[in-house]
């Protein structure tokens, strides 16, 4: 029996993953961590935040943060908070709501939720309030009877979107609340995809529409 090769982006069992040690002088700029630089930076962070502090990482991020919110109704613990946190950093949202219980679980968010704003929320209504106070256009994401497909429909510059939960998908009281509902296409005998798929999809399609791609990674 052979060992399956390691592909390019698949992290070997050996493999120290990041950088070692900063080598020849130290650079004097703050935003590098004296911890980091002396031990090396073996953080999930893209090659231009490497040996930088938390802060000043989550500084330059707030800079460079996109228009659009992510939320999710969290009544029954949803599992899938991590994955959307952890694409919600990656696309630059401006911050993530999670709405109901205050606990999820982390794991699924690679410790990228340390660099992301991650708001509470008790309720819908609380949610709502907030999102007219920071004139955010609430767009509900559901494949729900009266739904607009996502393909076929623009998404506001400054918006929040808002996802439900396995099982029950999004309350009703959310869907009463949006300015607009978006499903996404289907074609298999599934009835719904997994939310957090579903979040990546969505943040990625006001990715296209509204992101200056220039200044992508
Ligand atoms: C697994 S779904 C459950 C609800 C779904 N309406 C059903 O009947 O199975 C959980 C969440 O994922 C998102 N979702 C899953 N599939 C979707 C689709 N095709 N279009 C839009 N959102 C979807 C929605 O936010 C939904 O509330």
């Amino acid at each position: 029996m052979t060992e399956e090769p390691v592909g390019p982006t698949e992290w070997g069992p050996a493999e120290p993953v990041g950088v070692g040690p900063w080598e020849g002088p130290w650079p004097t700029d703050e935003r590098y961590d004296p911890e980091l630089l002396a031990g090396g930076d073996r953080r999930n962070v893209v090659d231009a935040y490497r040996y930088w502090r938390r802060e000043a990482v989550v500084a330059d991020l707030d800079r460079r943060r996109h228009d659009f919110h992510v939320a999710i109704e969290n009544f029954q613990h949803d599992h899938n908070i991590g994955t959307v946190v952890r694409t919600a950093n990656a696309f630059a949202a401006k911050a993530v709501h999670i709405v109901g219980r205050r606990r999820w679980n982390r794991r699924g968010a690679m410790v990228t939720d340390r660099y992301q704003h991650v708001l509470h929320h008790p309720d819908v209504t609380a949610l709502l309030d907030y999102a007219a106070a920071e004139d955010l256009t609430v767009v509900a994401v559901d494949n729900t009877p009266g739904s607009r497909p996502i393909e076929r429909t623009p998404l506001p510059a400054r918006c929040l979107l808002l996802f439900g939960q396995e099982g029950p998908g999004l309350t009703e009281q959310a869907r009463q609340g949006a300015a607009v509902v978006v499903s996404i296409a289907q074609f298999g005998s599934t009835r719904s995809i997994n939310a957090g798929v579903a979040a990546g999809i969505v943040m990625h399609a006001w990715v296209r529409q509204h992101a200056d791609l220039d200044t992508a990674w």
